[in-house]
């Protein structure tokens, strides 16, 4: 079956700036923009707020079915909804970014998360970021994206952003979670983050975000 919606996959490490990319290519050729990791970050709040054990898969199996994301797009941000209440700051706080890789990590989520992105990406345009878009959600996407940047630039904006929401955190920590985040998020069994093959480099540790929306849109120009 020949697909008629365009798909863009943005793959990479964390805070690489993959978001702001994605959405920005979003409303500018008027795609549906998902952030899959704010997918996996919904289900670790629902788990940290139900205790639910990351090694008993009964228990994450009957969670899975009582959760139910929604992406709502707004003008200002699109909100996250888990089971009908806005977590969309609550998922970027420490306590979630300190346990996700864990739970993305485990193989249900896994698979729950990427059937309902591939249900998403089933008839519309969309631009989605992650960590496996390219590789494992999306396989035959018509433009792939791998952004990388420089470790102290990817950990100096994270601060930025997080200080920005009042959080008390520091440098330091950020580095320590970054680092800890790429490790599991590379070596972990279940769709790993790697570069697809067929994705292109895109290194913004010295990109404007403007520069950054033309290197992207000059790629999708060719393809469409
Ligand atoms: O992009 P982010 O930092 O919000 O992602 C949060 C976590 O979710 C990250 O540590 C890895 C995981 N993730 C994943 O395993 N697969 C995806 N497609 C997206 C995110």
């Amino acid at each position: 079956m020949v697909r008629e919606n365009f798909i863009i996959a943005i793959d990479g490490f964390s805070s690489c700036g993959k978001s702001t990319v994605a959405k920005s290519i979003a409303k500018k050729l008027n795609f549906v923009f998902v952030d899959s990791g704010a997918m996996y970050r919904a289900v670790t709040l629902y788990f940290l707020r139900n205790k639910i054990s990351f090694t008993d898969s009964e228990a994450i199996n009957s969670a899975l079915e009582n959760i139910h994301i929604d992406f709502i797009p707004n003008t200002e941000k699109t909100q996250i909804l888990l089971n009908g209440e806005d977590i969309s700051d609550e998922i970027r706080q420490m306590e979630v970014s300190e346990k996700v890789s864990e739970v993305s990590a485990i193989k249900e989520v896994r698979r729950a998360m990427v059937a309902q992105q591939q249900q998403l990406g089933a008839r519309r345009d969309i631009v989605m970021d992650g960590r496996d878009i390219g590789t494992t959600v999306f396989p035959d996407a018509d433009l792939k994206l791998f952004m990388t940047a420089d470790p102290m630039v990817r950990a100096n904006r994270r601060y930025t952003e997080l200080m920005a929401k009042g959080e008390r955190v520091t440098l330091e920590e950020i580095i320590e979670n970054l680092a800890h985040r790429d490790n599991i998020d590379s070596t972990r069994e279940e769709s790993p983050l790697r570069q697809a093959e067929d994705a292109i480099v895109l290194d913004n540790s010295n990109l404007t975000q403007q520069q950054q929306l033309d290197f992207v849109l000059n790629l999708y120009n060719q393809r469409k």
